[in-house]
């Protein structure tokens, strides 16, 4: 496929090298086209001998060629990584004044930003005017990842890891040459992954098997196809999906607060939790010796139902909210009966046990619906199911 890669005058330009690498390793063919301020960052010979193809900044080279409209009109995808406050503030005005605002102008194809930029210039109320207009717009802005910024501060605004942002934009390609476009682009959307724990001691919990795959696959969907996502994860030891705002929590209180918080914008809600449905009545301050006389049995109590709750009181008119269901036997008896406990849209059903369902790479489902139809997923990847629960919602969303 054909790429071109924009890069942004930031210094996460570095990283879009190894981002190249992965790509052109890959098979694409990418065209490197840095804003002329990126090139202070890093050079045309990198980008020029790691693509194979000779790199420019406006559109005054080479001019009969016309490389502004060439450029945009045969490309399959644009990936801006990095994107500067300054680049998406350019491209939401719809300027031209170099080669890459010129080509995100021609180009018909699908668009991915991956902001990158201090904290603040992140969180301004400019650059976030600028980031929903894009969105509105079908581009793919991604949420920039949190951790160590330049300098010695810290918060979102790290360009994702280039494997991440490689798998992204396999995904939007992929989407592209089959003619879908990013239909939750402009949405929010709140999925919640992992297992929840529940201490007994400093050093013991109750907890349970969920690898937090298939939420992270639904997260990771989410983002390629437009969506502003919130991930909230329980206990997940996965890489964080490129473009995805990762909450780390616990216990199920913690997941409660998180998720009931972040559903307060969300156009969508996603379950895929384990959520303990019980928790100790104490937790001792102290690690719990071995006695000789035979131990005291644990007392439990009942952690709140947050699919329930949240699918009862809607915090948006139109919420989509969506739960999943493990069972081992009678997977539509036992899903419709949960189905209309719960109270949500859709009920992902899948069935659990050795070798299936929890930890492995692949799931089997059947996705019931409030409406009273129901959608059989064969047997596949997580990542497969989770466009088909994407597809399931965007349809409901736009009805
Ligand atoms: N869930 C929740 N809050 C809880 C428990 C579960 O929001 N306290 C959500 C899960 O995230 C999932 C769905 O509810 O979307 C699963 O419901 P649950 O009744 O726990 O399903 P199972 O574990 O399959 O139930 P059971 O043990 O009754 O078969």
């Amino acid at each position: 496929m054909r790429i071109v890669l924009g890069v942004g005058a930031g210094i996460a330009a570095y990283k879009s090298c190894e981002l190249l690498r992965l790509l052109t390793e890959s098979g694409h063919d990418v065209r490197v086209v840095p804003t002329p301020d990126a090139l202070r960052f890093v050079g045309e010979a990198t980008w020029a001998a790691l693509s194979g193809h000779p790199v420019t900044a406006t559109a005054w080279d080479e001019v009969h060629d016309v490389p502004h409209v060439r450029l945009g009109q045969t490309a399959d995808l644009v990936l801006v990584a990095p994107a500067t406050a300054d680049l998406l503030a350019r491209a939401a005005a719809g300027m031209s004044g170099d080669l890459l605002t010129a080509v995100l102008l021609t180009a018909r194809c699908p668009a991915v930003f991956a902001p990158a930029m201090h904290t603040e210039m992140w969180e301004h109320p400019a650059t976030q005017a600028n980031a929903a207009t894009l969105r509105e717009r079908g581009a793919v802005v991604l949420e920039p990842a949190a951790g160590r910024l330049t300098g010695k501060d810290t918060g979102p605004g790290r360009l994702p890891e280039p494997a991440e942002l490689m798998r992204i934009a396999e995904r939007v390609l992929a989407r592209g040459a089959a003619g879908l476009a990013p239909d939750l682009a402009g949405r929010v959307v709140v999925v919640s992954a992992g297992g929840t724990r529940e201490e007994l001691d400093p050093v013991r919990f109750l907890g349970n098997w969920s690898s937090g795959r298939q939420g992270y696959a639904l997260a990771a969907a989410a983002a390629a196809r437009g969506a502003r996502v919130t991930l909230v994860a329980a206990n997940v030891t996965l890489a964080d999906p490129a473009g995805v705002r990762v909450l780390p929590v616990t216990s199920a209180a913690q997941l409660r607060d998180a998720v009931t918080e972040a559903a307060r914008e969300a156009d969508a809600l996603v379950m895929a939790a384990a959520v303990a449905d019980y928790r100790p009545e104490t937790r001792s301050e102290t690690k719990i010796k071995k006695t000789p006389a035979a131990p005291e049995p644990i007392r439990l109590l009942q952690n709140p139902d947050i699919l329930r709750e949240l699918s009862a009181h809607r915090l948006r008119a139109g919420q989509v909210i969506v739960g999943f269901g493990a069972e081992t036997q009678d997977l539509l008896g036992n899903g419709r009966a949960k189905l209309a406990a719960k109270g949500c849209d859709l009920l992902v059903v899948n069935k659990v046990g050795p070798g299936i369902g929890f930890g492995a790479s692949n799931n089997e489902a059947v996705i019931l619906a409030a409406d009273g139809t129901q959608t059989q997923v064969p047997l596949g990847s997580k990542e497969a199911l989770a466009d088909v629960i994407w597809d399931l919602v965007a349809t409901r969303l736009a009805g």
